[in-house]
């Protein structure tokens, strides 16, 4: 087998250079690569330096992820870098794209390191469950000192080029089209001296061993929060506290082992399962990779409620120009009111810059006719829950925009088949089911009808990317993935309360188990008066009543829980006292619910849910799942979504489960899938 890297001589210069598509990803035979041309230069008395660049796209990414879990083989990546800090020549790291993980493991060994201004750096090992475990926990808090470094560790987030230098991460910035010419320049330059610095030795960005703790402190108290549930980042802290204070040999150690222990728990495995998830959702099976894309150069928004201006906004910061339609200008003047403050917002917590968000407005046109969206390449239909409305919008499109234009819904729950059945171009008729709020949530589902053509599927996906979205396509039923799964999680936890449990009971197990809200929490933010009878003012359910009481959700004030004005909710003993008078209404008896009993009854039926969406093809794959539920419903990552979890708890334990509820559940239809993988003991991913 031919290998990846390759070296190149130029003059008294030699440059090792990796060629491993798509990402350059440090597998096995890369860093054997690796090793042998940093070791063929050093055996080489007329090569005074090493430059280490990388074809393609970027720089090293990284470890090879798809390496992880299996026996090790050849060299490892921190035996290979310390080889290469060990040069008595200086070694120069020549970066574009993005250094990420391993590769910037590589820069921080190398001597060196020289990156075009378009380059990213980040040490992101966090984001899947793990951390630098081939010393960057130790070599970038002396190259950054320890505040930064444990901002770049702990988040993974990159840093572009331009702060790399400012903070003497990079040494130099080359030229956008000259990087290997300048590295090749810098390393001739630096060969004429005597020694150089070998990361591992350098203490001097190390902070005195008196403020260590400080600064500890300081970030754990500004950003606990965030951490909250996940092992890596306080795993990550640990080994930068052991950088700054520990000689680098000792730090290595804790290093490795923190490193070792991540790698073989399920969090980690949950993550390194989303990074393919999410990856795969973007395929689908049977509409080619090269199928030709419609072009999208403006889109149609109708209606500019909640849902529509969230979702032109997308649209708008990605560059795109946007007409909104609504019945009354007076709609359109209240949305395009709240799209202007949300965008204030966005300048105002520096998430964009004042130039950005007025660009994006001006991008912004509005009618009242639909001859004005005649132009458009899509139009994305965002009107009231409603089939008759839904089909009168669908035919005024169908009639004036022009042919070749896909028309989107919004629909929750609607038959997308019979929305397309009100135009004459039922193939370019697709659901967009964006989340509420639309501009910020990641996640799209793509709704395919029965008749949806593959080059509208494939371009509504590469949009979806566009505009930073994470898409799953999923097939037509009521409430697609995430919405139909959601629906018996709440009517189990809708009867729980009647039985004897509080929503406080049942929102703190959810929380517990990592979900940023319960079910109870999730109610009062969407408002219990979706669906309520306003007019007759008819009290049937609890939540007619409580609606009754102008007890609506978080907008009124009051909900399942009380709010203060932070809209922080506390347990309400008028609403328990109202529970426990329509369970003595409807005579269900009253008993003590363990918290073991609510994870059952609400978690497990959504698992069984989502095996019966499988067994009707209606999502292409449990992954797909899991990324709806990540994406759309804040699943704790490290919990990798609903029916990874699954996998992890066994499908037989969920069979058994949903059966001793079963007298509690008469008419949970359990999945037959989740029974064949419970008999033959397989997962769903
Ligand atoms: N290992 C294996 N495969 C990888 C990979 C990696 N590190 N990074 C990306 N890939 C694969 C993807 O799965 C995808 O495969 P597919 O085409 O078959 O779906 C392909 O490369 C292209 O990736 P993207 O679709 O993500 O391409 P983008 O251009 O959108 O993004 C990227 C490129 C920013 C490099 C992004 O892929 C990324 O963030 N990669 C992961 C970076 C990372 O986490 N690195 C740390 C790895 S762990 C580590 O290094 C441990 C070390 O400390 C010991
Ligand atoms: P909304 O009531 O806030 O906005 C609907 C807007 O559509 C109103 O401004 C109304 O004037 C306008 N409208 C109604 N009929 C129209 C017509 N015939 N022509 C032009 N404009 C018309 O409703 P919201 O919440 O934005 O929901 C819209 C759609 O999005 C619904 O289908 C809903 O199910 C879906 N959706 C809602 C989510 C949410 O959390 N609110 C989440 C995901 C989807």
């Amino acid at each position: 087998m031919t290998s990846p890297v390759r070296t190149e001589r130029h003059d008294d210069v030699l440059v090792v250079i990796s060629d491993n598509p798509p990402v350059n990803a440090l597998g096995a035979a890369v860093r054997q690569g690796l090793k042998e041309g940093v070791e063929a230069g050093l055996a080489d008395d007329s090569v005074k330096a090493i430059v280490i660049r990388c074809d393609g796209r970027t720089f090293h990414a990284g470890a090879d992820i798809t390496e992880f879990g299996k026996p090790p083989q050849g060299p490892s990546l921190p035996e290979t870098l310390d080889a290469m800090e060990a040069s008595a020549k200086p070694i120069v790291a020549a970066i574009h794209g993005t250094a990420l993980g391993g590769g910037l493991e590589v820069a921080l060994a190398c001597h060196y390191r020289v990156a075009v201004p378009s380059a990213k750096l980040g040490l992101p090992e966090v984001n899947l469950g793990l951390l630098p475990g081939a010393g960057g926990t130790q070599r970038l808090p002396r190259v950054v000192g320890v505040e930064k470094a444990l901002d770049m560790i702990v988040f993974g987030r990159p840093i572009g080029a331009g702060e790399a230098e400012k903070i003497g991460l990079v040494d130099t910035l080359a030229g956008e089209d000259s990087l290997e010419a300048d590295a090749i320049a810098f390393a001739r330059e630096k060969a004429k001296a005597d020694s150089h610095p070998a990361t591992s030795r350098r203490t001097d960005r190390l902070p005195d061993a008196a403020h260590i703790g400080q600064i500890f402190d300081d970030f754990k108290a500004k950003n606990g929060r965030k951490m909250r549930g996940f092992d890596a980042p306080a795993a990550c802290m640990r080994c930068v506290r052991a950088a700054a204070e520990l000689p680098y040999v000792e730090g290595v150690k804790v290093e490795r082992e923190e490193f070792m222990k991540l790698m073989q728990g399920d969090q980690s495995k949950a993550q390194r399962h989303l990074f393919f998830a999410e990856r795969q959702a973007a395929k689908i099976d049977d509409v080619p990779k090269d199928t030709p894309l419609i072009p999208i150069r403006k889109v149609g928004i109708i209606g500019a409620g909640t849902m529509g201006g969230g979702i032109a906004m997308n649209f708008l910061s990605a560059g795109i120009p946007v007409t909104m339609l609504e019945m009354k200008q007076e709609a359109l003047d209240r949305g395009t009111g709240v799209m202007g403050k949300n965008y204030e917002g966005n300048v105002k917590r520096g998430r964009m810059s004042e130039e950005k968000a007025k660009a994006a407005m001006d991008l912004l046109s509005t009618t009242l006719d639909y001859a004005d969206l005649a132009d458009c390449d899509l139009v994305i239909e965002a009107v009231f829950e409603s089939m008759d409305v839904k089909k009168d919008v669908f035919g005024k499109l169908d009639a004036h925009v022009k042919d070749g234009a896909i028309l989107a819904s919004n629909t929750s729950y609607l038959n997308v088949d019979e929305i397309a059945q009100a135009t004459k171009r039922p193939g370019y008729v697709v659901g967009m089911h964006f989340f509420s709020p639309a501009n910020v949530m990641k996640l799209l589902e793509v709704v395919r009808g029965a008749e949806t053509r593959p080059d509208v599927l494939a371009t509504v996906m590469a949009l979806s990317k566009k505009i930073g979205k994470v898409a799953v396509v999923a097939g037509v039923c009521h409430g697609f993935i995430g919405n139909r799964m959601l629906s018996p999680r709440q009517r189990e936890a809708n009867k729980l309360i009647m039985e004897g449990a509080t929503p406080w009971q049942i929102d703190k197990v959810h929380q517990e188990f990592g979900m940023p809200m319960g079910p109870f929490q999730m109610s009062d933010l969407a408002g219990l008066d979706i669906g309520w009878h306003r007019d007759t003012n008819r009290i049937e359910s609890l939540r007619d009543e409580l609606c009754a009481m102008d007890r609506r959700g978080q907008k009124t004030g009051a909900g399942f829980y009380d709010y203060d004005e932070n809209r922080r909710g506390t347990p309400s003993d008028t609403v328990e006292a109202l529970i426990r008078k329509w369970a003595e209404k409807e005579g269900t008896p009253q008993r003590e619910i363990s918290d073991e009993e609510i994870r059952e009854r609400t978690l497990y039926p959504m698992v069984n849910e989502g095996a019966l969406i499988l067994e009707e093809g209606m999502a292409q794959r449990a992954s797909d799942i899991d990324v709806v539920w990540i994406y759309g419903y804040g699943w704790p990552r490290y919990r990798g979504g609903p029916m990874f979890w699954a996998d992890l708890e066994g499908a037989d334990t969920i069979l058994a489960g949903l059966e001793k509820h079963q007298d509690k559940m008469p008419d949970l239809k359990i999945s037959q899938l989740l029974k064949d993988k419970a008999a033959k003991g397989e997962t769903f991913n």
